[in-house]
């Protein structure tokens, strides 16, 4: 049972002295903190109550275990040397750590950053990346570079799935033209013309990472890069096929196919990996998930009194989101740590493009129907087979069920909404410049209706839950350096003739290489509750229970249907899978 068994809503409670005294008490625990990323609000303490169940400590502790045995494990089988040595501690430091749940040492400990390569600073062949999985496996996928139907089915199903959208005209700054096109045998009759007209042309342009400046390795300079991708289906066809890559934005830049050298081509395809775990990691994966929950949870805690039903709904959604941003900020996020050391540009332009993307996102205009609408690619268009959006579409339709029946427990007519003045508090504060800074969390009259009501829960929990793991999970395979490199280490090529030692040469260095495999081993590989799995106790209202069922027997159905549908696909896609969605924002 949980303290506050009796819930309702502030106008019919008739207590509302209770309300207001806890109220005030988490008001003073929950502040918001811009100090971090200018504009960009997030939590200046973890409270208890915003803190995650021991199982999660313990199992961020098992997988960096797993990474400490693999760095000694590569640090034995090699003669590496690197400016440091890995450093050892007393067994009773190492178990005082564990006893404070003091995992930022820990993670220092177990992943430690050894500084630059001493010799044998790059690997000298692609074969040597993926020697650097001692430990554990090579994850499954990360070892098809020369797929070029698992390459065009990422960009429907891989670690950034929301870029493509449908190609209406051809831009000045193309240099993509017919007899690119027609170099494809499913192709060989088609024209760019022709495909617009038919809708059936898409692209994925990284232009907006022009903000971004490149930064440097300790021994080299590092390139990011802003290519532009071509796909397209072919007559009668249901998946994507890529057609090409234009290395850089302007029309002069060098546009490469499948048909191009094998070297030169993969490469090409490497810049795109690179350009899109940029934009990936900085915008849809930090940006539009974690930091934009953040000030979600605080304005929860804030505005919405644990009598509240909407806090009883929302507070399992975000356990271990302020403690996982937190060890983000300290570990990951500063000058010269974790992700400027992995990325490919200074973290200052990093920031910049993330305040950008994250405060302009609309929040009502990303719901995902209309998010897919947007960008030409929602189920009637050409596209029959994009893994992201139909599976989506099925876990987004249980959670806006789920959460439609909730609501019809509370709120009996739209007056009932309008009414609830903890809903109306709430709301503005998450909208607010100096508090949550969310933009189009609500139309302009406020949260005043059922449905809008319903939509906006439906997309907190869509977003905490399977969005992140959408975009998160995905890392794993991406762990897989030759796969997915972060950042590139050669200026854009501007002719052709590469071969595999100078392919090579845009992969990172062999320090680098091994905390992007030891980093997204950890944020692919760690699973912490599952979708639709409240904790006992959580409602303690019986009239609940009927309804969560149904909740978690429509989520299994789409457990099956998309079990069913992987065994067809071209690529298989696991990440939406119901059973592997946490509740909440967690790694
Ligand atoms: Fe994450």
């Amino acid at each position: 049972m949980t303290l506050f068994s009796q819930t309702s809503l502030p106008q019919f409670d008739s207590k509302p002295e209770k309300r207001l005294e806890k109220l005030e008490e988490f008001r003073q625990k929950f502040q918001y903190d811009f100090s971090v990323v200018d504009q960009v609000p997030i939590s200046a303490s973890i409270p208890d109550e915003a803190k995650a169940g021991t199982l999660w400590n313990l199992k961020i502790v098992a997988t960096q275990y797993q990474i400490r045995r693999n760095w000694e494990k590569i640090l034995e089988d090699k003669d590496y040397v690197f400016e440091f040595p890995l450093p050892e501690k007393p067994v009773s430091e190492i178990a005082k750590m564990l006893i404070d749940g003091d995992l930022l040492n820990y993670i220092r400990y177990t992943n430690p950053d050894l500084g630059v390569a001493l010799k044998d600073k790059r690997p000298s062949s692609f074969t040597q990346y993926y020697e650097l999985f001692k430990q554990f496996d090579i994850p499954e996928g990360g070892d098809k570079l020369f797929d070029d139907g698992e390459f065009a089915d990422y960009f429907v199903a891989g670690l950034n799935p929301v870029m493509i959208q449908k190609l209406t005209a051809l831009q000045d700054n193309y240099g993509f033209n017919d007899d690119h096109v027609n170099q494809h045998p499913k192709f060989a009759d088609d024209s760019i013309e022709g495909m617009i007209a038919d809708e059936r042309l898409f692209v994925v342009d990284y232009f907006e990472l022009a903000l971004l400046k490149d930064g440097q390795h300790p021994d080299q300079p590092k390139y990011g890069y802003r290519p532009i991708v071509f796909l397209a289906v072919p007559k009668n066809g249901d998946n994507l096929e890529i057609l090409a890559i234009q290395n850089e934005q302007g029309a002069d830049a060098l546009v490469l196919t499948p048909f191009s050298g094998k070297w030169d081509w993969l490469i090409a395809k490497t810049m795109v990996k690179v350009a899109d775990s940029n934009y990936h990691e900085v915008v849809s994966h930090l940006g539009l998930t974690h930091l934009l929950i953040d000030p979600i949870v605080i304005a929860t805690f804030r505005q919405l009194a644990p009598q509240h039903p909407l806090h009883t709904l929302l507070v399992p959604h975000f356990e271990g989101t302020l403690p996982i941003n937190a060890l983000a900020v300290k570990t990951l996020l500063p000058k010269g740590g974790t992700v400027e050391q992995l990325l490919s540009a200074e973290i200052e332009t990093g920031y910049e493009v993330l305040r950008i993307k994250r405060n302009s996102f609309h929040f009502r205009d990303n719901l995902l129907p209309a998010n897919l609408k947007a960008r030409g690619v929602d189920s009637s268009s050409k596209i029959k087979n994009y893994p992201y959006r139909d599976d989506g579409l099925l876990v987004w339709n249980a959670i806006q069920d789920w959460v439609s029946d909730y609501v019809d427990l509370y709120y009996n007519s739209d007056s009932d909404v309008a009414n609830d003045n903890e809903l109306a508090a709430w709301t503005s504060e998450i909208m607010a410049p100096d508090a949550g800074r969310v933009n189009g969390f609500a139309p302009s009259e406020g949260i005043i209706t059922k449905q809008v009501l319903v939509e906006t829960l439906t997309m907190i929990l869509f977003t905490c839950s399977a969005q992140h793991a959408a975009v998160n999970f995905p890392q794993g395979r991406a762990s897989a350096v030759a796969y997915q490199p972060l950042a590139g280490y050669q200026p854009a090529p501007t002719t052709e003739g590469l071969d595999e030692q100078g392919a090579t040469e845009f992969l990172p260095p062999l320090d680098r290489a091994i905390k992007q495999v030891h980093t997204l081993h950890l944020l692919g590989q760690t699973y912490y509750t599952q979708l639709g799995q409240y904790n006992l106790g959580t409602f303690s209202d019986k009239r609940v229970v009927p309804k969560l069922w149904k909740f978690q027997l429509a989520l299994r159905g789409v457990e099956s249907t998309i079990k069913d549908r992987n065994k067809t696909r071209r690529t298989s896609y696991e990440y939406l899978v119901p059973s592997k969605i946490p509740q909440s924002i967690n790694i």
